[in-house]
């Protein structure tokens, strides 16, 4: 059989380094071992594909999924998918789940002592059209505590999980805003060395998307491999 094409890899420092010892949970699950490398196969370059069928139209719109509207701040995000030579990537799975406005996840969990919304689950899902455009309608989320250190906060952030074409392609990753003062602060975002490719998870206020009178807009655009691959974030 011919040998197939993969996919280019990472650039060194572009993607979180796997030890990062002032982020607590790495130093458990980072390889002990050199890796291994495996060329890509069929099993790599190819993926599930999820049609219309997939999805729920209602689960891009994440303040209209309760009986009332959500507390917080309504804000638009959006942006493009685009694969490892820039060209944007249609009918692509995205997933998002996030903290409500107090900083509270919907899940069992997340017993941090702020309210849980009833109007808020916090999870969307959405196809890109066939610009790879994506677009949701949400809260922005608050920022929570978590036990990494002393005084330890997560800066407010929307973890997003893509498929793209292949499994290669496969990202789990979080999304940021702009001028967030706990950034520098945290191990999370600081595992990638590389800070052109780490501001990559900060989103870009967006007057284009933002709505008068309705909410602000944030773009987040999305590259699933290549020069300009978005930092995988669990
Ligand atoms: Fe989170």
């Amino acid at each position: 059989m011919a040998s197939l094409p993969g996919y280019r890899r990472p650039y060194p420092g572009t993607q979180p380094s796997h030890l990062h010892p002032i982020y607590r949970s790495s130093v458990k699950r980072a390889p002990a071992q050199p890796l291994v490398f495996l060329p890509h196969t069929l099993s790599e370059i190819t993926g599930p594909v999820f049609g219309a069928e997939s999805v729920d139209v209602k689960a891009t719109d994440l303040t209209k999924q309760g009986h009332g509207d959500p507390l917080g701040e309504r804000i638009i995000v959006s942006g493009r998918v685009l694969d490892e030579n820039s060209r944007p990537l249609s009918r692509t799975l995205v997933e998002i789940w996030q903290a409500n406005s107090a900083g509270r996840y919907f899940h069992r969990n997340d017993q941090h002592n702020a309210p849980l919304d009833p109007n808020f689950t916090g999870c969307g899902h959405a196809l890109t059209d066939d610009e790879g455009r994506y677009r949701f309608v949400t809260i922005r989320p608050g920022e929570y505590p978590w036990k990494n250190h002393y005084n330890a906060w997560r800066p407010a952030h929307i973890h997003f999980s893509l498929f793209g074409p292949a499994f290669a392609t496969r990202l789990v990753t979080q999304m940021y805003f702009p001028g967030d003062p706990l950034l520098p602060f945290d191990p999370i975002f600081n595992c990638t060395a590389d800070e052109k490719a780490r501001n990559r998870l900060i989103s870009v206020f967006d007057w284009e998307t933002t709505i008068p009178v309705h909410a602000l807009g944030y773009k987040f655009e999305i590259s699933l491999a290549g020069r300009d691959a978005t930092p995988m974030e669990i």
